[in-house]
């Protein structure tokens, strides 16, 4: 199949195109590189031996989604292309329903003026809210977010459904992840962010690397078995393997259909440091601080959906996240 992957250079969105050009997809990305890479291409390359078809193009401009759309013909798009900053998606609203919404409809309008119908969307677990008790299904209600970013995964899912229920031969596959983690084996390819890491694993993944001093964990007095907040943390590439099965799903498939990529596991902050200590054999400094603002003590997937549907469950373990982050925190540092 020739599959679309706006957003494909980054980090879920990469390692998505290396098991869909393993598995005998030809991969069209198209990323303006905001936040990614240009190295990436050449580095799916040096994995599968196949170049993916590259194009640096933000999906927000539609004339250049036709000229891909005319040069190729698409079977499916996976479509990760969007910002992803909860904290800046407070402070930028505006940049960030005008990127993440735009690039959606941008691609969907393309999508139905070439006669293609498969969308799967990389959704998230954010748009459960802080009003459904954990493990979260794919029944609960979604219809509130805590941050700009979250509300844009919401309104996207619901122009999907929308879309989804005014062409009965259309099939959107709403895929909402927990939290991935982790690299892939080789070392080419894993989570970079520019500047002071947001999230937990490349923050601990840089204290260990010595870059930054020590880590602060936000909260220690949750209500949780060691007072510091569950997760549902899974291997980019097991994540990367549950889009393959989406296309698949969606090559029978109409209608909108939510899915939970996620273990179904809770892991503590405190936990994941061990781990990562242990499969390392590195130490990482840290203190107990404050809480930050909008976490949840506990956000784990109810993971059965997956695997009736898609035949999918995440099972690489933690200390396999923990080695792999660490493998492409050593290559990238010492480029
Ligand atoms: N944490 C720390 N110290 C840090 C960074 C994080 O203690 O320096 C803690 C957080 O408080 C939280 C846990 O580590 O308890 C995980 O935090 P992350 O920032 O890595 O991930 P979140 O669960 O907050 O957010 C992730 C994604 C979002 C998504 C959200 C809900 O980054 O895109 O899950 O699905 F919206």
């Amino acid at each position: 199949m020739n599959v679309f992957v706006p957003g494909g250079a980054g980090y879920i969105g990469s390692h998505t195109c290396v098991e869909l050009i393993q598995a005998g997809h030809q991969v069209i990305i198209a990323d303006d590189l905001s936040n990614s890479s240009a190295d990436v291409p050449q580095r799916i390359k040096t994995i599968t031996g196949t170049a993916p078809i590259f194009y640096q193009v933000d999906v927000c401009n539609k004339e250049k989604v036709r000229e891909i759309f005319k040069a190729h013909h698409i079977d499916a798009v996976i479509h990760f292309a969007g910002y992803k900053a909860v904290g800046e998606s407070c402070r930028i609203p505006a940049k960030y329903y005008r990127n993440n919404i735009d690039s959606a409809l941008t691609v969907l309008e393309v999508m139905e003026e070439f006669g293609c119908k498969k969308f799967v969307f990389s959704s998230s677990a954010t748009v459960y809210g802080p009003m459904n008790p954990v493990p979260y299904n794919e029944e609960m209600p979604a219809q509130v977010a805590t941050n700009p970013y979250g509300w844009t995964k919401l309104m996207i899912e619901q122009i999907l459904r929308d879309y989804a229920a005014a062409h009965p031969d259309f099939s959107a596959i709403l895929l909402r992840y927990f939290n991935p983690i982790g690299a892939h084996s080789s070392g080419l390819l894993g989570d970079d962010p520019n500047g002071i890491p947001n999230n937990l694993m490349p923050y601990v993944a840089r204290v260990a690397a010595g870059i930054l001093p020590q880590l602060t964990v936000y909260g220690g007095d949750y209500d949780t078995p060691d007072g510091t907040c569950l997760r549902d943390y899974l291997h980019v590439v097991d994540l990367a393997k549950g889009h393959l099965k989406a296309i698949d799903y969606a090559m029978n498939h109409t209608g909108a259909e939510a899915i939970n990529l996620g273990t179904g596991n809770g892991v503590s902050v405190l936990e994941l440091i061990h781990a990562f200590q242990n499969a390392t054999g590195v130490k990482v400094p840290y203190v107990i601080g404050a809480r930050r603002d909008g976490d949840l003590a506990k956000c784990w997937a109810n993971a059965e959906k997956a695997k009736k549907l898609l035949g999918w469950s995440a099972d690489m373990t933690i200390e396999e996240m923990c080695r792999d982050t660490w493998n492409f925190t050593q290559k990238v540092s010492q480029k």
